[in-house]
């Protein structure tokens, strides 16, 4: 399994410490030349590693860390996305929900990534949290997925749990998915609570 972070600002930077910690590794790409961004993934860790977008999209599954408005063009990076698994960690707070035809955001993002199956995750914490060890006073920070495919959501859930997550899984994108998401200038109502799972 292969895997790559879109956007490396806050949440992708967050992102890849994650995977550094547990030494697993992961592609990272923005817009620019990777060299640019060279230093700063090298500081994260030796398992992160940065590629153009069009090398980083060959992964089997991609995180789409980067604003709300730049994900049609990340999603032109490829003709297709069929047999790739997506983990929308973006937000589309103050978007108003008729842009995106009254669906939930990660129904839109799932219809611009054509094929791909999508797992909605990791975006209920701010990136000063996320950014954290989720090793937190003897538990494991909690980690929401929402999904419509089964097999997706195990396996990004057996993906959080190596990265030293508690995933906790919230059903499908019109279900459970919508206590994790931003519609217009409100937010579902799991958002920004840090919980911790003790086993
Ligand atoms: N910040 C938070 O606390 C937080 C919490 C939860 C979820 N989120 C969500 O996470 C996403 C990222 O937020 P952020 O705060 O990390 O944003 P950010 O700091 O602005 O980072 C965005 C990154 O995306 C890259 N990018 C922009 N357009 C791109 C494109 N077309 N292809 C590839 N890379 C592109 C940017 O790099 P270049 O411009 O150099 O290409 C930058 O590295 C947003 O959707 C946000 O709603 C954020």
């Amino acid at each position: 399994m292969s895997y790559a972070i879109i956007g490396f600002g806050n949440i992708g930077k967050a992102l890849a410490k994650a995977f550094a910690r547990s030494g697993i590794e992961v592609s990272v790409a923005t817009t620019r030349d990777p060299e640019s961004f060279a230093a700063a993934a090298a500081a994260i860790g030796k398992t992160i590693i940065p590629k153009t977008l069009a090398e980083a999209v060959k992964a089997d599954t991609v995180f789409l860390a980067v604003r709300f408005e730049s994900l049609p063009n990340v999603a032109k990076a490829l003709p297709t996305w069929q047999g790739k698994t997506i983990v929308d960690v973006s937000n589309a707070y103050g978007l108003p929900p008729e842009d995106l035809g009254g669906q939930p955001s990660s129904r839109f993002v799932a219809q611009a990534f054509g094929g791909a199956k999508l797992v909605k995750g990791f975006n209920h914490l701010v990136a000063a949290t996320l950014d954290q060890d989720p090793a937190v006073h003897g538990g494991r920070r909690v980690v929401f997925l929402a999904s419509d495919d089964d097999v997706a959501v195990a396996e990004i859930g057996t993906l959080a749990e190596k990265l030293g997550f508690a995933p906790i899984k919230l059903g499908g994108l019109s279900e459970g998915g919508l206590l994790v998401q931003a519609r217009g200038k409100s937010w579902g109502q799991l958002i920004f609570k840090d919980l911790v799972k003790f086993d």
